[in-house]
């Protein structure tokens, strides 16, 4: 059973995780419209796993007896400015992320809540390869610049992403 100050902070992460679906299916949009169609599928690939993330939270607080209370979602921003850019947005995204989780990891250790500890790894795992997959790309695009061949190449190499793994199951 998790104490209600834990559900609270699992709550404000499961909007957070709401919100980086919302901002990656807006990343999306946007590289759709710049006919960038590798980077706009990496970002739809994106989307499902934050979808998979939220769920696997929300799943977890009904588990463990709490209530899973759904917030309003911000809207995310329409324009990035380029891809390039939409890509250190993302990077800067996913590294608040990582602070979100493991300040929502210190809670559970105030609350002595080993279960709660054990399920954080997971998101702690996972942060750091996102971080690594989103850094690999914005040096990548660095290095194109304004190169229209190795633009193109890139996201010929960004449209191979693969659908994340369904999650495990309950
Ligand atoms: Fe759910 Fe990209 O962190």
């Amino acid at each position: 059973m998790i104490t209600k100050k834990m559900e609270k902070a699992l709550n404000e992460q499961i909007n957070k995780e709401f919100y980086s679906a919302y901002l990656y299916l807006a990343m999306s949009a946007y590289c759709n419209k710049l006919n960038m169609p590798g980077a706009e599928h990496w970002f739809r690939m994106q989307y499902d796993e934050e979808v998979i993330h939220m769920t696997k939270m929300f799943d977890y607080v009904m588990q463990h007896g709490g209530d899973a209370h759904l917030m309003q979602i911000d809207e995310p921003p329409r324009e990035f400015g380029s891809v390039p850019s939409a890509f250190e947005a993302s990077l800067a995204h996913e590294q608040f992320v990582t602070k979100s989780i493991n300040e929502l990891l210190d809670v559970a250790v105030e609350e002595r809540d080993h279960a709660t500890q054990v399920f954080l790894q997971w998101f702690i795992t996972e942060q750091v390869e996102e971080e690594a997959n989103v850094q690999e790309i914005v040096q990548r695009l660095k290095l194109a610049g304004d190169n229209g061949g190795a633009l193109i190449m890139l996201d010929d190499k960004l449209a191979q992403r693969l659908p994340p793994a369904p999650p495990v199951a309950k």
